[in-house]
């Protein structure tokens, strides 16, 4: 699969919009059903980022339990027949959080694109599904780089360069977020690349492309998982944001006149700071290194627990890192994102393993930490092949 990764970086590197034939085709489609089942059983608001979208009938569609995908129907062609929705379309976003098994298929067919680090505004990956001619947002670009894994039915996507319709959006940044519902993009035809995919193929259009997904036959069932790489993502941003939230938070109390009346003048030059190059560097470096050079900003769910070996190792490539956050400690090791208790015992086990020694499960106990805590800890890293059994 390094031959993969290799193409992929090649495109992203040349901005270059291609579709890769057979090139996956090991992603299970039904994986998207159950996606959908667990999009509509779990309560989305208690997971972050994740967003589901249901339309038909030309309108989005409230998310009702009648319309949504039950076990019963079985697969999504099942609950497209039961619902008979006139060009139905499920999108569902940040699937990772719902299933990280996901995001750890992603991570094993296109391990290499992520080997110099993760994009400064990190990925997502969302499924697309229904039976419809064209996207429901109309010709419109996005802040990310996508790369689209085909599962079912054959998708045509048009892709236009950022300057064919750049002026009709004025002051937009190649990397900015945009739509042009009303454009008829038919008429542009002769200025679009037209990249046809199937189950297998991948296809991949830079940020600053236009684009729209249509599908020849809207009777037939298409669905795709798209993987963006979000390329407009600012870390220095991201700690001004922070520096904005505790002022308007009030974690900054008690402040003498002196310093209150100098805060709008302090935040201005810590925005300053923080947007030079060097610091933006070091921030970037420290975003990367937490995220192990794979991962998401929100936490997936834990995983169910399993056998933890006598012995064992690490094995992670972008190594086992942890970071305090709120009185707890994150680990972030292989793309997963994990709480756990902060404790001194807890941290030598991470440092021990990040020695890369081989450990015995039996010499690690705690009178105060449970060996319950520990087994899970191994178990979360056992689960994304960061550590194995020696
Ligand atoms: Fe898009």
């Amino acid at each position: 699969m390094e031959a993969l990764a290799s193409s992929l970086k090649q495109l992203m590197s040349a901005r270059q919009p291609m579709v890769l034939h057979r090139k996956a085709g090991i992603f299970p489609s039904s994986w998207a059903f159950d996606l959908s089942l667990a999009a509509t059983q779990r309560s989305l608001a208690a997971v972050p980022g994740a967003r589901m979208r249901l339309y038909g009938n030309g309108q989005e569609l409230p998310l009702t339990e009648d319309l949504l995908p039950q076990p019963a129907d079985q697969h999504l062609a099942g609950w497209l027949d039961r619902v008979q929705l006139r060009q139905p379309g499920l999108i569902l976003n940040n699937v990772q959080c719902l299933r990280p098994e996901v995001w750890r298929w992603v991570r094993q067919l296109l391990g290499g694109v992520f080997a110099g680090g993760m994009p400064a505004g990190g990925c997502s990956l969302e499924v697309f599904t229904g039976r419809y001619r064209e996207s429901f947002f109309g010709l419109h670009k996005d802040d990310q780089d996508v790369v689209t894994f085909v599962l079912e039915g054959t998708k045509i996507f048009y892709v236009w360069p950022f300057e064919v319709f750049s002026a009709l959006a004025p002051g937009l940044q190649p990397l900015g977020n945009h739509g042009l519902p009303d454009v008829d993009w038919r008429q542009h035809l002769d200025l679009a690349l037209r990249l046809e995919a199937r189950p297998g193929d991948i296809v991949y259009w830079p940020a600053e492309a236009w684009h729209i997904a249509a599908a020849d036959d809207p009777d037939l069932l298409t669905t795709t998982l798209g993987l963006g790489f979000f390329r407009g993502g600012n870390p220095a941003q991201l700690c001004a944001d922070a520096v904005a939230a505790a002022l308007a938070d009030g974690d900054i109390p008690e402040l003498p006149p002196f310093f209150r009346d100098a805060i709008p003048q302090g935040v201005a030059e810590i925005l300053n700071f923080l947007g030079q190059p060097s610091v933006r560097e070091r921030t970037e470096d420290q975003l990367l290194s937490w995220l192990t050079g794979y991962g998401f900003t929100t936490l997936p769910e834990p995983v169910e627990p399993s056998e933890v070996p006598a012995r064992f190792h690490a094995v992670a490539r972008g190594g086992i890192s942890s970071l305090p956050r709120e009185s707890q400690r994150v680990v972030g090791a292989c793309g997963r994102l994990f709480r756990i208790p902060e404790h001194p015992f807890l941290l030598d086990l991470l440092n021990s393993l990040a020695s890369g020694a081989t450990l015995h499960r039996n010499a690690w106990q705690h009178d105060e930490v449970g060996p319950e805590v520990v087994d899970w800890i191994l178990t979360e890293l056992l689960s994304v092949d960061a550590i194995e059994a020696a």
